[in-house]
């Protein structure tokens, strides 16, 4: 048996790795890699999709390019962290293929129409999700499940309590955390604790093939180590955790409860208001991970990217 995904992606160095890291696992099977705006412009993100299934020997997972900016705000990119490419240390060859025709929104509506058992991992800006439910409603009770890197609990990496991800369209997650689909939600508190170390670096380099060593080119960084914030040397691998929770549930723990995303306040705008104590009584709409067992999760990162030659 093998779960159908569909990745909403914004490649991005952590994307490009929880890309690499799905088309290494059988028990996925990648139906489209679908693009937004993000880390990098769709102008890059889109075409670097295309180059990850290329150097994965995956020519045939189709790229869908979806929107290019945020529901009602301008665009905000992270090419500090990043770089202009998106994928700072790693240069894929150019992709051979050219995206598809049809819009990621679409290509999401009309794949949630034909199937009930879809699951959508989530890397980045909810904008094409937020589309795709806005277009047609009915299709979110449709999805299996939603997996989504984005939030945290009362921590942020662009205001004191705001992700990145949920601040750049803090109105597409609104309607994502309200539309009705099942959500696991991994924020910031949780992938915080998954640390790119030197050692982990190594295994990679050592243990993960060409894969491996396209992420530790990505993530040998010591000028970004922040040993204060994250308690050890390294940085966090958010995406992937995505990729990690649908193969290996058992390395995280989380709790079911309200999510609530501020659109309104300047202070906390993008803020993931996450009731783990059940305090407002609202049902809740997200299984919310807190915990991530890190070495279980770096174990299976390497032997998945292992796989790609
Ligand atoms: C998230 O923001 C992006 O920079 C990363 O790709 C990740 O999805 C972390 O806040
Ligand atoms: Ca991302």
């Amino acid at each position: 048996m093998t779960t159908p995904i569909i990745i909403d992606c914004d490649p991005g160095q952590d994307d490009a790795v929880a890309v690499l890291t799905a088309l290494g696992s059988p028990e996925l099977d990648v139906l489209a890699i679908t693009a937004v705006h993000g880390n990098v412009p769709l102008a890059r993100t889109a075409p670097n999709a295309r180059a990850l299934v290329e150097f994965a020997g995956r020519p045939e997972v189709p790229v869908h390019a979806g929107c290019d900016r945020p529901l009602r705000r301008p665009a905000i990119h992270a090419v500090r962290i990043h770089g202009e490419s998106g994928l700072r240390g790693f240069e894929p060859p150019p992709a051979r293929r050219p995206v598809e025709a049809a819009h990621a929104a679409e290509f999401i509506v009309e794949t949630l129409k034909a199937s009930e058992d879809v699951v959508l991992a989530a890397l980045g800006p909810l904008t094409n999700l937020a589309s795709a439910f806005t277009w047609a409603p009915e299709v979110a009770k449709r999805v299996k499940q939603i997996v989504l890197m984005g939030g945290g609990r009362g921590v942020g990496n662009v205001t004191p309590v705001a992700e990145f991800n949920i601040y750049v369209d803090p109105e597409a997650a609104d309607i994502v955390f309200r539309a009705g689909a099942p959500i696991v939600m991994i924020g910031l508190d949780t992938t915080w604790q998954a640390l790119a170390t030197p050692p982990r670096l190594a295994a990679w380099r050592k243990k993960g093939g060409k894969a491996g060593q396209a992420a530790a080119a990505m993530y040998d960084n010591p000028a970004r180590f922040d040993a204060k914030r994250y308690g050890e040397e390294g940085l966090p691998l958010h995406d992937p955790c995505v990729i990690a929770y649908l193969l290996r549930p058992d390395l995280f723990d989380g709790r079911h409860c309200h999510v609530a995303v501020e659109t309104g306040s300047p202070l906390t705008l993008g803020q993931t208001v996450v009731d783990w104590w059940g305090t407002t009584g609202q049902a809740a709409n997200a299984t919310v991970l807190s915990r991530v067992d890190a070495d279980g999760y770096f174990r299976l990162l390497t032997e998945r990217l292992a796989r790609l030659g």
